[in-house]
């Protein structure tokens, strides 16, 4: 492994220093194939499984060929301090991610994104009195690493807070301005300490001063967004935390960590720009929007409520011959996905067709009920994409809207008062009967009415989603 290949800048390159390179580039590698295979439900396990593989692959062979500028290896007792910090992030992790409720998901991505931010701006402040005395660019990577790092953090543990009802909204028009002027004081400071020609120990209160304000900033800056606009600000978070640790890997020259962190800002990035497109808004609208969080535009009934019977409904649904379910929140919460899946099951053997209509922000993260209805064995191909689902939707016989309302309120295209308005949604009101089945008159997650409870084609069924179903399947057993 010390057998030295050759020289390249005046540092030599030994055997094990080509492995360790070519260990990340099949890291980077397994990270891209993993990345692509979550794309869809079939793949995602496995994808997850290789991505696993090739972070595990590149942690390994850093412990065992790193080398550092004096050309030691990682020392034994530094091996056991790193395995000891492993073993117990990976216990709370097993534990945490096994008790974990698939709806408190989102909270659980918010408090991973504040770890890996915090990571990379401990990463920042404690390297960069090496930075300070290496050449422009390693000073910015670690400024960077320092203020993205932090924002991350402070930001997602102030969106966990609020998805976990923990904090609430405060949209105060002044905070825009505050949080201006906290932007240009960080960017400021961050420009002031890169070019500063000031030697290391006397630059120690500016760092930490950045660290301080762009804490603060991380704060200010999601305290404001709505409570429906959290899972844009999560995934832009998870982005910083990508960028943040691509910083990281700059400062540690570590191609791995540089990779992987390119790869998760892109990724982060890439799906908050699709979830601001699924909601027909801009990324900055939703920054200082303040949309959400219980506003409601709409206001007061709109008309009368029509119930209908359960024996009534399985008739309905028994003689018809196109159905479409449409899943939101509710289901998750009930647990439906089983038994709506034996429903299905049911109608297709009486000759219907069921398919699943799947607004990309139904529930309260992305790719939710797909994973709920994967869980329960519901084939993929029947769940269909909302653009695929909505031409078709004048043909359905009934949509039974199973825990759903902010993704079929028409208010988005007829309320332009409404916070939703815009949003493209389920065109549930096209359908020939609509079932809705929800406890009570509840507000969905932006908190505001929905007119297709008062449609004249729509017939409530209150109750539980799972209990409903269930009595259901069991009238429709019986007919
Ligand atoms: P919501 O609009 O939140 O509505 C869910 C409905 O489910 C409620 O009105 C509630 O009414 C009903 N419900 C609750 N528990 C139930 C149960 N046990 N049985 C039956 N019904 C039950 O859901 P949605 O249509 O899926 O829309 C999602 C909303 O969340 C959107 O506004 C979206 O922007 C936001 N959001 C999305 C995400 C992502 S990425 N998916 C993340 C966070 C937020 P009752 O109380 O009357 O039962």
């Amino acid at each position: 492994m010390d057998k030295v290949l050759g020289t390249l800048n005046g540092t030599q390159y030994t055997v094990g220093d080509s492995l360790l390179e070519l260990s990340y580039l099949v890291a980077a590698l397994l990270f891209v194939v993993g990345l692509k295979m979550l794309s869809h439900p079939e793949s995602a396990r496995r994808g997850n499984l290789y991505a696993f593989g090739g972070m595990a692959l590149a942690m390994l062979t850093t412990l065992l060929l790193h080398r550092d500028d004096n050309g030691s290896n990682i020392s034994l007792t530094n091996i056991w301090i790193i395995l000891a910090a492993i073993g117990v992030g990976s216990a709370i992790g097993w534990i945490i991610a096994r008790k974990v409720k698939m709806t408190a998901m989102p909270q659980l991505v918010s408090l991973y994104n504040a770890t890996g931010g915090a990571a990379s701006a401990l990463v920042a402040l404690l390297e960069y009195p090496k930075a300070l005395t290496g050449d422009v660019g390693s000073i910015l990577v670690t400024v960077l690493g320092l203020i993205i790092g932090a924002v991350a953090f402070s930001g997602s543990m102030i969106a966990y807070g609020k998805l976990d009802g923990k904090v609430g909204d405060v949209m105060k028009p002044f905070m825009t301005y505050i949080n201006l002027l906290l932007l240009v004081l960080t960017l400021g400071l961050g420009v002031y300490i890169t070019v500063s020609p000031n030697p290391p120990d006397e630059m120690i209160w500016a760092i930490y001063a950045l660290f301080a304000i762009s804490l603060v900033y991380g704060v200010m800056f999601v305290l404001p967004i709505g409570g429906a606009d959290m899972p844009v600000v999560i995934s832009l978070l998870n982005s910083f935390t990508g960028i943040a640790a691509a910083m990281a890997g700059f400062i540690y020259n570590n191609m791995a960590m540089i990779l992987g962190g390119i790869l998760v800002g892109a990724a982060g990035m890439i799906l908050t720009l699709l979830m601001c497109k699924a909601m027909n808004r801009s990324l900055i609208n939703v920054i200082i929007g303040a949309f959400g969080g219980g506003v409601s535009a709409a206001g007061g009934e709109q008309g009368n409520i029509r119930e209908i019977a359960l024996s009534d409904a399985a008739v309905l649904m028994s003689y018809s011959q196109k159905i479409v379910i449409i899943p939101g929140y509710g289901l998750a919460v009930a647990q439906a996905q089983h038994i709506t899946q034996e429903l299905d099951e049911l109608l297709e053997k009486k000759g219907v067709d069921v398919k699943y209509a799947i607004h990309p922000v139904a529930g309260r993260m992305p790719g939710h009920m797909n994973v709920l209805l994967a869980e329960a064995d519901v084939p993929y191909e029947k769940l269909v994409e909302m653009d695929d689902i909505n031409p078709d939707m004048p043909n359905v016989d009934v949509a039974i809207v199973v825990g759903a309302n902010d993704v079929v309120n028409p208010a988005a295209y007829n309320d332009p008062g409404s916070p939703i308005y815009g949003m493209p949604i389920i065109d549930a009101h096209l359908a020939k009967n609509i079932i809705i089945m929800k406890r009570g008159m509840g507000k969905g997650y932006a908190g505001i009415e929905n007119e297709l409870f008062f449609n004249e084609k729509t017939r409530m069924l209150f109750g539980d989603a799972k209990s409903s179903i269930q009595k259901l399947v069991t009238e429709i057993k019986t007919m």
